[in-house]
């Protein structure tokens, strides 16, 4: 993972050591690299240098405002799905024209912030969905720029509950009706038809789903035009794939490629919608050993960070690599990583060989930076991780570890 590796028998990121880091602000602990972070943008960046295009990163996937701040200082805009994440990215810095708004529940109110903001365009969901903007933006005296969400029905190859673009998904609305809803869209008072959505799943880690979508959605577009509609965006969502393990997905010159060379005959900027592929090798979340505890059928390595901290792997059953932070001497074992949460399927590496663990080692859960905090609860009436960044031979706490007083904030005990 760039940024992050070993000197000597102790893993730095970029020129600070972890168990430095961890002496200072404890465990758990979410660690990112800013050079990590830069370089995945940057090669979003490089890949459509020269093109009409919006970076908009997809927040969802880590919506810590240092984080925001960095992308936005580098000229990325925000895909959004709720009034709180319009609110952060905006606090953040983002401007507003790269801006886009997605979600298949949108509310009266935060559409009205998301007009208030004079965002690049609205990805509608639904017919329903269009008709209330319509009548909010004509109340307001404003007109929505719209794009329609469109399901190409093209399955993403990916676990099914990241399948977005598939035709039993809740996602967009279906290719064969998506004409006639744009023509109705184009009549409609308050609103301006100005893009194509789409976004097929997320984790991708082959090309050709995308090359379906991409031959979907622009077909679509020349389809549009042939009824005299034109559009001025495509946003083609996101969905890049990255490493946790030994998958090798696309590069965003590859997307690039694909998307670029579909273009021919039709005059649009491109929108992409990274998330994952953006923050995701930035980031490591640092859990210490509490205890080792073995059975008659299993070894279990009991953390403190638990699926509150990290529910990728009790949610997807997803794999993330396990690093131990000070490599030691000793045999592997086979044995599963869980936290203190008290639910069997709190865990955050099941049934794997393990590195040599003692009790109060620390180890890395790698691949941490996309839908890890982002997902966190408190759950067990656990304080949310701290979040540091790392810039060079710096470190820096980006957001303090919540507190006991956090947690009952707002509560009311009525006497
Ligand atoms: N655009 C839209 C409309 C989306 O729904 C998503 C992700 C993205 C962009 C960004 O996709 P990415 O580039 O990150 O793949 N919690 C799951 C992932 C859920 C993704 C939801 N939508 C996970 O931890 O794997």
């Amino acid at each position: 993972m760039n940024g992050f590796g070993y000197v000597e028998n102790e893993l730095f990121v970029e020129r600070v050591s972890v168990r430095e880091i961890v002496q200072a602000v404890g465990t758990p602990a979410y660690i990112y690299s800013e050079k990590a972070l830069m370089d995945s943008f940057g090669s979003y960046q490089e890949a459509f240098l020269g093109q009409k295009s919006v970076l908009a990163y997809a927040m969802k996937a880590n919506g810590n405002m240092q984080i925001l701040s960095l992308l936005g200082r580098s000229g990325a805009g925000a895909d959004v799905v709720s009034g709180g994440e319009l609110f952060r990215a905006r606090k953040a810095g983002i401007p507003s024209e790269r801006i886009v708004f997605a979600g298949v529940g949108k509310t009266e109110s935060e559409m009205r912030e998301a007009l208030d903001a004079g965002i690049l365009m609205f990805n509608v969901e639904s017919p329903m969905e269009l008709d209330m903007l319509s009548r909010l933006a004509s109340s307001m005296g404003k007109t929505a720029p719209v794009a329609l969400r469109v399901n190409p029905d093209v399955d993403p190859k990916t676990h099914p509950y990241i399948s977005t673009g598939l035709k039993k998904s809740k996602f967009g609305i279906p290719v064969e009706y998506a004409l006639a809803e744009y023509q109705r869209a184009s009549g409609l008072p308050g609103i301006k038809v100005v893009g194509i959505h789409q976004h097929i799943g997320s984790q991708l880690t082959q090309i050709s789903p995308f090359q379906d979508a991409f031959d979907k959605i622009v077909e679509f577009a020349h389809l549009l035009k042939k009824n005299g509609i034109s559009v001025s965006w495509l946003d083609i969502g996101g969905g890049l794939g990255i490493r946790y393990g030994e998958e090798k997905p696309p590069t965003p010159a590859d997307i690039s490629r694909e998307i670029l060379s579909r273009l021919k005959g039709l005059d649009v900027g491109i929108i992409l919608e990274p998330g994952r592929s953006v923050v995701g090798n930035a980031g490591i979340l640092v859990t210490q050993v509490l205890y080792l505890k073995e059975t008659s059928v299993k070894m279990f390595y009991i953390g403190d960070a638990g699926m509150n901290d990290l529910l990728r792997p009790s949610l997807y059953g997803a794999f993330h690599d396990l690093w131990p932070v000070v490599r030691r001497d000793g045999i592997s074992r086979k044995g599963d990583l869980v936290g203190p949460v008290c639910e069997t399927g709190d865990f955050l590496v099941q049934d794997r060989m393990l590195p040599p663990v003692e009790q109060g080692d620390l180890l890395a859960v790698m691949s941490a930076g996309a839908y890890g905090f982002a997902m966190a609860s408190n759950y067990n009436a656990r304080p949310r991780p701290v979040e540091v960044l790392v810039s060079g031979d710096r470190f820096t706490v980006i957001r303090s570890r919540e507190t006991y007083e956090d947690m009952i904030r707002g509560e009311s005990v009525l006497g």
